[in-house]
């Protein structure tokens, strides 16, 4: 096996372009490369005070580097390598891994909401490598325009593989609850909230985050209005349908506490996507956009389609096509 090169000898770091839960990470440069060559590095952070065990590497970490490691696609981030940042490490601080670097997030691409063509890229791309990753048996979990890249090459690609599982195609057992942003939280996630057990998911929850973060790109308005688990019900009943058609929904903490969804405060699907899209010559682009999302935005895992069922959707087949690159 090779020694895992020394970070200095090798590169430079440039700036810092996120901070994350146990890591920053920033832009490096090779050593005689020209800065169109960047890069970018995930470093852990350094421990904080009280920790005791400076030697552990972070779950996530672990996790990361091994679905990186395994799943190659070019929607999903590219592993370059590990490094470590003293030689020998005395600490888990001392290690990071190099990936390509993207021009920015798809929150931040989609800050004022995408057209069609762009949502359209957006969506080929995730569901290329979401289809990859759950070939591979791998949940993601934490599917949301920030863990959307967009690359250097205009594709999008999945990145923050923090949280992800492997598992059965269908279902897990004991994964535990409470992961994922509010808003692009599957159902079968957003019921056992609070509930502290684990619960039963698998992979048609990447797909319902997918949908969301969709969604969000399209009608970025929508994150300041959900706020807590309750809002969240009440968005899904106004906009995806009657929330009592969401299994668990009757067991779930805020139901047993009495809460019931209230008038509508939201509007329907249709309504929502038609006030954020422009309509393109004489088609209309929401309903090709709600019938896509439509096959992800279901209750019911099961019911929800597949990445590579959703690739052959007829969105991707009527005009007008993606825009073939998401950065100029
Ligand atoms: N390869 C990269 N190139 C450019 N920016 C990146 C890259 N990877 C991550 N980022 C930025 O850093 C943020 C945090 O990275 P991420 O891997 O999602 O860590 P965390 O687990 O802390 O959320 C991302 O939302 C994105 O804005
Ligand atoms: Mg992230």
């Amino acid at each position: 096996m090779n020694r895992m090169r020394l970070f200095h000898d090798h590169y430079r770091a440039v700036t810092v372009v996120g901070n994350g839960a146990y890591g920053q990470i920033r832009l490096v440069q090779p050593i005689g490369k020209p800065v169109t060559e960047l890069l970018a590095m995930k470093q852990i952070n350094p421990k904080k005070d009280g920790d005791s065990r400076p030697y552990q590497l972070p779950i996530p970490f672990i996790r990361e580097l091994l679905v990186l490691h395994q799943a190659r696609h070019p929607c999903l981030v590219r592993l370059e390598e590990v490094v470590i940042i003293n030689d020998p490490p005395r600490s888990a601080e001392d290690f990071g891994f190099v990936m390509e670097r993207a021009s920015m997030d798809a929150a931040t691409f989609a800050g004022g909401g995408v057209d069609v063509n762009e949502l359209k890229r957006v969506a080929l791309d995730c569901l290329s490598g979401l289809a990859h990753l759950h070939g591979l048996g791998i949940v993601h979990r934490d599917v949301k325009p920030a863990n959307m890249l967009i690359g250097t090459d205009g594709r999008c690609k999945l990145c923050d593989y923090g949280l992800a599982r492997f598992v059965t195609p269908h279902d897990a057992n004991n994964m535990s609850p409470n992961v994922c942003t509010l808003t692009t939280r599957a159902p079968e996630v957003l019921v056992t909230e609070e509930d502290g057990g684990t619960i039963s998911y698998g992979l048609p929850a990447d797909l319902w985050s997918l949908g969301m973060s969709l969604l969000v790109m399209v009608v970025p308005a929508i994150v300041d209005q959900i706020r807590s688990v309750e809002g969240t019900y009440q968005f899904l009943h106004d906009t995806i349908g009657p929330i009592e058609g969401c299994p668990g929904m009757m067991e779930s903490p805020p139901y047993k506490r009495g809460w019931r969804p209230g008038p509508r405060v939201h509007p329907p699907l249709r309504e929502l996507l038609a006030s954020a899209m422009e309509e393109e010559g004489e088609v209309s682009p929401v309903a090709g956009v709600e019938g896509l999302l439509r096959g992800m935005l279901r209750y019911t895992p099961g019911d929800r389609l597949t990445a590579a069922e959703l690739l052959e959707h007829g969105f991707f087949k009527e005009d007008p096509p993606a825009v073939d690159t998401l950065v100029y």
